[in-house]
């Protein structure tokens, strides 16, 4: 009797930890399938380094030209908590020493570029992005 209700707890915990374990399996799983951004990432990559990584470096952090100017670097937390929506206002009206992308990038390209832009931030997003261009 005893012996039975070790083995049943035994069980159960086993059921437990694989309740746990494929849970975070499928939370992992999600995670990678929603990083993968399929060619739109690849066309923003292409976009960002020709648009934009003169002034902001290709992985945002700033280049030469761009430090001279002060570019904010696009992976700190000052450019990351901006919304979706301010981002993209900023890419096509400009700010400062920035200028305005809205003659030159469509409106497909700039929410792609912001989508770009939160890659910079997230390991398997950017690495992913980087896939096919390099
Ligand atoms: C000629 C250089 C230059 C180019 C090209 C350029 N930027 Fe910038 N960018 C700047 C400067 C300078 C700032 C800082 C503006 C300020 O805060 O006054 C900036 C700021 C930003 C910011 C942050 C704004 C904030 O409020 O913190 C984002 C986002 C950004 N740029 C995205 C882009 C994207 C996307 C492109 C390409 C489409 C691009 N930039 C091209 C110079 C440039």
């Amino acid at each position: 009797m005893t012996k039975d209700m070790t083995e049943r707890h035994g069980m159960f915990a086993s059921i437990i930890f694989l309740l746990i374990f494929f849970f975070g399996l499928t939370l992992f799983a999600s995670w990678v399938v929603r990083a993968n951004l399929g060619p739109d990432s690849v066309v923003s990559t292409a976009t960002f380094r020709t648009k934009c990584a003169m002034c902001h470096g290709r992985d945002g952090s700033g280049s030469q030209i761009g430090k001279s100017m002060n570019v904010p670097d696009l992976r700190s937390p000052v450019v990351q908590k901006l919304s979706d929506a301010q981002l993209a206002q900023i890419i096509s009206d400009g700010k400062g020493g920035m200028p305005s992308f809205k003659n030159s990038v469509s409106e497909d390209q700039i929410h792609g570029l912001v989508t770009y832009i939160r890659s910079l931030h997230h390991p398997v997003l950017f690495l992913r992005g980087r896939e096919g261009t390099l």
